[in-house]
């Protein structure tokens, strides 16, 4: 009884933004203990990050998702935390393409060991394949894709092959 009304006291004293942290609030922000918090997802992105990492719950990974909350930078955002597990490189460039201002923090015993900005390379090769039927890469033949970025946001890459101009929501598609 009395830690309820302490906190209820505590509340009480507290300012609007601070309320936000209050110890209930963090609940669905949990620190994890191991693994990887991909943070500043584009808001309504967590599930297609979730798609890129082949996460669908069904391997009984840990992993927790927050949507469209509030984020001190950008307004909004969604954040990912996977229990156990860290990223590869090719992951992170994926996830580059449709979150371009996700961070990736490495927990390790609670404490965020690395902290990395993702970065879409100028040319992306390998990850996409270009949507037009006929294009080379789609003819069979031994060719590996190849994107040039040309806009981050809103995303607009252009095939190296045919030219053919590509954005997010052909790229998510694929994943
Ligand atoms: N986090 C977590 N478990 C931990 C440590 C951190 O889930 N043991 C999460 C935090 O909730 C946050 C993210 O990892 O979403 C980054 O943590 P931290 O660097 O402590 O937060 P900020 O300083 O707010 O990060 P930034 O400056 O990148 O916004
Ligand atoms: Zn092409």
């Amino acid at each position: 009884m009395a830690a309820v009304s302490n906190s209820y006291i505590e509340v009480s004293r507290t300012s609007r933004s601070e309320l936000r942290l209050s110890s209930k609030d963090q609940l669905y922000v949990k620190k994890i203990r191991n693994g990887t918090v991909i943070d500043h997802i584009e808001p309504g992105h967590a599930l297609d990050v979730l798609h890129i990492l082949g996460i669908n719950g069904k391997a009984g990974e840990v992993v927790s998702a927050v949507m469209n909350v509030e984020s001190k930078r950008y307004g909004r955002k969604d954040i990912v935390k996977i229990d156990d597990r860290e990223l590869n490189p090719q992951e992170v460039d994926k996830i580059a393409l449709i979150a371009p201002k996700a961070t990736i923090n490495i927990v390790r015993e609670y404490e965020v060991t690395s902290k990395k900005r993702v970065q879409l390379p100028q040319t992306i090769t390998g990850i996409i394949r270009c949507n037009n039927p006929s294009c080379v890469v789609n003819a069979g033949e031994p060719v590996t894709s190849e994107f040039k970025v040309e806009v981050l946001e809103p995303l607009r890459i252009r095939c190296h092959y045919c030219g053919r101009i590509m954005g997010k929501d052909d790229v998510v598609k694929q994943f």
